[in-house]
């Protein structure tokens, strides 16, 4: 049975509204901004089955039966989940194509499915703690400073990491989990990592968690505030990067302003969870938040997937001012439009509506104004146009931000206004802008390289692998040797992690001696085969680069030849072989160990 791609369910329930399709089974009444029935799944005389639109999401307040598009369908038409799908692609006219089964990706996906739950079932819990533990007085009494009620902890599932943890562990172990999926799911550690049976301990406690859920809606981790002055740690920690929780492929809010922002089409972009939060409540859905780092490359494009203009909200400090530069050369370089607005010194969004009002805010982001007008507002009333040292480091600074504006018309229209405001001629300016995009570095000048690549998973590559193609990029005899060998290497190759990207380089064998050259072919690579390439690089390059690749070869055979040998010992153990075929593979067997033999003697 083919498996349909996660990508493809994602885009079926973003093409799905929940409403219309609830809707299509009986009749809603609008209740506030959600919708209301009766409840399908308990029997009951007034409506409390509660459909909202926004996070696209039902919920009953009579039987707790809660769950999206496609459990509604699996629940109420008792429909398998392929099936349930299948519908609701059909509703909404996209083809599905299913993926083979593959055992070992089924294998990662369950792995990963199981910490999902357990983060999701820790949310719950830590937020029933908030809610209800008499130990969490203080963390409620925090919570109402901050000016959130009840209802705002349970629509953001905000919650209370215990001071003392044992109740957690030992309830996460009831629920059927071990520790290594604590561990995977960042949620604990190991006491001493050279004695595992001295147990776990539980990575927050004591702190008021802020679950942050994938823009599917599932929980993939968490941000943890401290609570009291005197704790020594972080104001913030997050959930560590794994697998599943990245901070530079995750937004805080996402799951809840991704339908918002495309509607409004703009998004508002802050820095912390409780701008962001404050700011939803706020009336502003449309706004999302990176995880305590600048705005990534790969958070730009996800946002481009569903809105068409930014306004960036950033803190009235100089980090923020920083920050929004940032977000600026990410979120141009892909095309999407950037207004900004400036709050005063020392303010964010939540102190900003706190102290002037929910209407001044709405002021600043129904004027807000583009880019760099507002920071030049800002730049210019400090800075002395007749300075000359001053002025020409702005003019650095704007230079470069403006070449990473991607859409030409724009980018022009930006350097007129800039030539004016700036008191520089056009050209000049122009000149300038053009010689900064021509620079071979200017990709990846930008970009933070370092939190992308780390994004991106490696290519599994093995080391012999990585060994080659270090030498083939690196000796022009290396990679004519390789080449000749790769005809007769074909077979065995192929059972090496990583020897599509030895094979990419042999077709193209790009110069050794040129290191651009090398930088372009690398630049064809997929992302996830150049950062396993990095790994090899380190290697020096030996004496006699040919021979080095023929030893290596070498071993490389030895090593397929004896897996080959014990997959046909393996096969003689088969009870229901025929004579005849037991006959067969001891031959082969025997010309395998021959093979090995010679092998044994070239070392
Ligand atoms: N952050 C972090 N680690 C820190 C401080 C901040 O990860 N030690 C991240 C958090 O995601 C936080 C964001 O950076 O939401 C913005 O930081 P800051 O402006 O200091 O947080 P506020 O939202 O103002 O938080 P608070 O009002 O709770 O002080
Ligand atoms: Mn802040």
């Amino acid at each position: 049975m083919g498996r349909i791609p996660e990508e493809t369910v994602k885009q079926i329930l973003d093409a799905t509204d929940i409403v219309e399709l609830i809707g299509s089974y009986f009749p809603l009444q609008r209740s506030g901004s959600n919708f209301k029935c009766n409840c399908p799944f308990h029997n009951e005389k007034s409506p409390s089955f509660n459909i909202n639109p926004v996070g696209q999401y039902y919920y009953c307040f009579g039987c707790q039966e809660s769950g999206n598009a496609i459990s509604f369908l699996i629940n109420y038409e008792n429909l398998p989940f392929i099936e349930a799908v299948q519908k609701l692609a059909q509703r909404a006219g996209i083809t599905i194509v299913e993926e083979a089964f593959d055992p070992e990706a089924d294998k990662k996906r369950k792995r990963i499915s199981r910490i999902k739950e357990l983060n999701n079932k820790t949310a719950r819990y830590y937020h029933q703690l908030l809610m209800k533990s008499p130990a969490a007085e203080h963390a409620r009494a925090y919570l109402k400073s901050r000016g959130f009620n009840q209802e705002v902890a349970e629509k953001w599932l905000i919650g209370w990491a215990p001071r003392d943890s044992r109740k957690y562990l030992q309830l996460v172990k009831e629920k059927g989990f071990t520790g290594r999926e604590l561990i995977q799911a960042g949620l604990g550690g190991l006491r001493d990592k050279q004695n595992p049976r001295a147990g776990l301990y539980a990575k927050f406690y004591d702190q008021l968690t802020f679950p942050i859920h994938n823009d599917y809606g599932d929980v993939v981790g968490f941000s943890a505030r401290v609570l009291r002055a005197d704790d020594k740690r972080g104001k913030y920690i997050n959930t560590p990067d794994s697998p599943l929780f990245n901070k530079s492929n995750l937004l805080f809010g996402l799951d809840k302003a991704r339908r918002p922002m495309g509607k409004k089409k703009f998004a508002l972009i802050c820095e912390g969870q409780i701008d962001a939060i404050v700011l939803h409540e706020a009336g502003f859905d449309q706004t999302i938040a990176p995880l305590g780092t600048a705005l990534t490359a790969e958070q730009a494009r996800m946002l481009k997937r569903y809105t068409d203009q930014i306004i960036l909200c950033y803190d009235g400090d100089q980090a923020g001012r920083n920050a929004a530069d940032k977000a600026f050369s990410h979120l141009s370089k892909i095309g999407l439009p950037v207004k900004r607005i400036n709050l005063p010194q020392g303010e964010d969004p939540d102190s900003f509506i706190k102290y002037q009002g929910v209407e001044k805010f709405a002021e600043l982001i129904a004027q807000a104004k583009d880019f760099f007008d507002a920071k030049l507002d800002l730049e210019l009333a400090n800075l002395d146009l007749g300075s000359a040292s001053q002025r020409a480091t702005l003019l650095k600074e704007l230079t470069s931000l403006v070449a990473s504006m991607s859409d030409d018309l724009s980018r022009d229209t930006t350097i007129q206004s800039l030539a004016t405001r700036m008191r520089v001629g056009t050209d000049e300016l122009r000149k300038a802008v053009s010689d900064a995009r021509q620079r071979p570095d200017f990709e990846t000048r930008e970009s933070d390289r370092d939190q992308e690549s780390s994004i991106i998973a490696s290519t599994p590559i093995d080391r012999p692998i990585a060994y080659l193609c270090h030498l083939a990029l690196h000796s022009y005899d290396a990679a004519e040797y390789l080449c000749e060998q790769l005809e007769t290497l074909d077979q065995a190759l192929q059972s090496f992690p990583g020897n599509s990207i030895l094979r990419a380089i042999l077709a193209k064998r790009p110069d050794p001696r040129s290191a651009s050259a090398k930088q372009a072919f690398l630049m064809t690579l997929e992302q996830s085969d150049q950062k396993a390439l990095m790994s090899g690089f380190q290697e020096e390059i030996p004496s006699d680069p040919v021979s080095s690749a023929s030893d290596t070869i070498a071993l490389m055979m030895a090593k397929y030849y004896q897996n080959q040998e014990s997959a046909l010992r393996a096969k003689l153990n088969d009870p229901s072989l025929t004579k005849d075929e037991i006959m067969s593979t001891m031959e082969e067997a025997k010309q395998l160990q021959e093979i090995l033999k010679q092998l044994d003697q070239r070392f």
